[in-house]
């Protein structure tokens, strides 16, 4: 569900037409609805409010500040991987007792920021990574929370790249040594066990793979228990896919329903790690067709949003639908197109043989599902500035970031003096 649709000849975000932010901003942008984000969350929050549970929103899928906020002020937490994601998180925030830190390659000056900041717990991943966090807790004189990240080997049915709970992945640790890594960590003096973390991928469409990993967790945990290893967090991690084209995946309330009962066995709080399913379908990137043209028969619509705006086609084959944002440019006849990107690699493109009304140049259209995955995996490649983003709140929009100044793009480089 969201607030995408058309009214009075014109695509809207919530009571705004896109066409109106654009002249305002330019293009491309990527818009986002508060209502739609507000909705997610809270559809989240319920569907699991027969178990205790914190909702840590994935950074990594939209790390812009106000969308923290946001989900802060909705009594979420965040789940971080660096040292720049806790920071947006405490600067949005976020109470550190309310974040959790996953990552196979957490720094020694990362791990001493999340502990001076009173993160929650480490996911650890390792058993260097282990000592390392024993080690630097020594040296600031405190104890570091931590859940072990256990890899339960369970195949997540998506797409390879982003499929992490198998045991040729490079996450966490294997369910076979996690006994022993427990033991391990019991005798450091600086490391408070007091969790188990498990995330097996992402856009997962099925609820078989959840349950299947979550049972091997929970043996795990019940075993723990025996040997006197209290667990008191269940992080269950993130994962839960969303509709781009004619995917089906569990509503929130489905998922609860076959996982909660397990959940509230354990006697645990849970932990939530959630980022695609709360901001995917909340969000659309916003382009003007530049040019069009026709190779051999072929259409191109070349738009002015490309490949490092939104990298998801490109690196994964993604499909994200395309609305025009006049309705009357929708009702035209259709063709068949690729929409492709300015940079320079044929890797370019935001579709392919994409069946689209015949477009023109200057129509604008809106890019769906963008909300995940989408501006934060967005780079500068070809020195292109990184795009605007805006939130849209019923008839006020805002500006959340701006777009980047040609400034912003040399921003930190040098030339050596000998090559005055
Ligand atoms: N927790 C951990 C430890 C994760 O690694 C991830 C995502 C999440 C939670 C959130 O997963 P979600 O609920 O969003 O599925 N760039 C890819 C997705 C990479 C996901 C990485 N980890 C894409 O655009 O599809």
């Amino acid at each position: 569900m969201h607030h995408f649709d058309y009214k009075n000849g014109e695509y809207h975000c919530e009571d705004i037409p896109l066409s109106r932010i654009a002249e305002k901003v330019g293009t491309p942008f990527y818009c986002y609805s508060h209502a739609t984000l507000k909705h997610h969350f809270e559809v989240f929050d319920k569907a699991f409010e027969s178990v205790p549970h914190l909702i840590c929103f994935a950074v990594k899928a939209n790390s812009n500040i106000a969308i923290l906020r946001l989900f802060g002020k909705l009594g979420g937490g965040a789940d971080i991987v660096s040292g720049g994601e806790l920071h947006r998180a405490l600067i949005a925030g976020i109470p550190p007792e309310k974040i959790v830190y996953a990552g196979v390659g957490k720094t020694r000056d990362e791990i001493r920021q999340a502990l001076k900041a009173g993160v929650l717990m480490f996911n650890v991943e390792s058993t260097q990574e282990l000592l390392t966090i024993d080690a630097v807790a020594a040296e600031l004189g405190v104890k570091a929370r931590v859940a072990l990240r256990i890899n339960p080997d369970v195949d997540p049915k998506t797409h390879p790249y982003i499929s992490t709970g198998l045991k040729q992945n490079k996450f966490g640790i294997s369910w076979a040594a996690a006994m022993e890594e427990y033991r391990q960590a019991k005798g450091l003096a600086n490391i408070e066990i007091t969790g188990i973390h498990k995330h097996i991928g992402s856009q997962i469409t099925q609820i078989t793979p959840f349950a299947d990993a979550l049972d091997r967790t929970l043996a795990l945990v019940r075993q723990l228990k025996d040997e006197g290893i209290d667990i008191r967090h269940v992080d269950i991690g993130g994962g839960l896919g969303i509709t781009y084209k004619d995917e089906a995946p569990p509503h929130p309330r489905e998922l609860a329903e076959k996982i909660a009962p397990m959940l509230k066995e354990t006697g645990c709080k849970i932990i939530f790690e959630p980022g695609r399913v709360l901001v995917g379908n909340a969000g659309a990137l916003v382009t003007r067709v530049l040019y069009t043209k026709v190779n051999e028969g072929k259409n191109f619509f070349v738009v002015d949003a490309g490949m490092n705006d939104l990298a998801r086609p490109s690196l994964y084959g993604s499909f994200h639908g395309i609305l025009p944002l006049s309705a009357e440019a929708n009702e035209r006849k259709k063709v068949s197109a690729d929409v492709v990107g300015p940079i320079c690699e044929s890797g370019d493109f935001l579709a392919k043989d994409r069946v689209l009304p015949l477009l023109r140049q200057g129509d604008m259209m809106a890019v769906m599902s963008a909300g995940a995955y989408g501006f934060s995996m967005s780079s500068n490649y070809n020195s292109r500035r990184r795009v605007a983003e805006v939130l849209v709140n019923g008839s006020r929009f805002d500006v959340i970031r701006d777009r980047e100044s040609i400034d912003d793009l040399i921003r930190g480089e040098h030339v050596p003096d000998y090559l005055d």
